[in-house]
């Protein structure tokens, strides 16, 4: 737990299901007024602001598309409107699909670069312009994936799309440092979401992930959660410009393990 985070008014994208929902309750378990945006009814974020409410904490849902500047705005409208500020913003939508490249559609090379990267730098942009006109020293994070770094043959828009919030991150926290205003990465490695449930559903796909992790296993999204939690802390209060790398060590050449190479 972070005492500084308490009473702090972040806003989390894509949050009605996998890691946002995890970071979503984390947060309201530090004690901060969470706005939770959601895509798709049908991912009931009612229910996930039950559990928050019974567990003592606040929160508020809006829906909406990260991909589009209106919403994305009235993401922060509301925080402002209902909360007062602003403090943390959380870039976690995200969406990926496998194809090979040559027969990537240009409608599926928009779809994730819209989302994944024009959606993170719309909430960037947004966060540090509200941080900005009120003297706030946020905290913006951005949920990329180990896919900043490590190629993916099949998902190359989606590579493409977590390498740019790579720059982008390091490009912003260049550019706001000066402002007191932190923005970082988390870059998960396989954890047990959704966005895996077909893959992870196949034994043999499920034990060819956990081949490649060091540590042995598939990760849950409350290990991501704790990575959010810190950064947006004031423990995190000399970090700017990095990526936090959660992954059980998938980044580090697994194959060159135990004498390997
Ligand atoms: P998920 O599928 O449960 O979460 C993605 C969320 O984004 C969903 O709630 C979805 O409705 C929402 N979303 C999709 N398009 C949206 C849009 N246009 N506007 C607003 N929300 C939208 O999957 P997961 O794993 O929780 O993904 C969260 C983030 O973590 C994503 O950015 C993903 O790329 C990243 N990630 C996940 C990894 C994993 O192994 N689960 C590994 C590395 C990164």
């Amino acid at each position: 737990m972070y005492s500084d985070l308490k009473d702090k008014v972040v806003i989390i994208t894509g949050a009605a299901t996998g890691i946002g929902k995890a970071i979503a309750k984390r947060f309201a378990r530090e004690d901060c007024k969470v706005v939770i945006n959601y895509f798709n009814e049908d991912e009931n974020p009612q229910k996930l602001v039950q559990e928050i409410e019974e567990e003592g904490g606040t929160a508020s849902i809006i829906q909406g598309d990260v991909s589009k500047e209106d919403d994305v705005q009235r993401f922060v409208k509301l925080a402002h409107d209902t909360y007062g500020r602003l403090d943390i913003y959380v870039n976690n939508a995200g969406i990926e699909n496998e194809v090979p490249s040559e027969n990537l559609s240009l409608e599926d090379w928009q779809r994730v670069i819209n989302t994944n990267l024009t959606g993170t730098f719309l909430g960037c942009r947004e966060a540090a312009k509200y941080m900005l006109d009120h003297n706030i020293k946020g905290s913006i994070i951005n949920v990329s994936s180990v896919h900043e770094i490590i190629p993916w043959p099949h998902f190359a828009h989606y590579a493409a799309s977590k390498g740019g919030v790579k720059l982008l991150m390091e490009s912003l926290a260049l550019e706001f440092a000066p402002d007191g205003i932190r923005v970082n990465n988390i870059a998960p490695g396989a954890i047990d979401t959704p966005i895996n449930a077909e893959k992870f559903s196949d034994p043999e796909k499920k034990k060819g992930v956990e081949k490649l992790i060091p540590l042995g296993y598939i990760g849950e999204p409350d290990q991501v959660a704790s990575c959010a939690a810190f950064l947006a802390s004031d423990q995190a209060s000399y970090v700017t410009g990095t990526t936090l790398i959660a992954d059980g060590g998938m980044t580090k050449y697994p194959g060159f393990q135990a004498g390997k190479g």
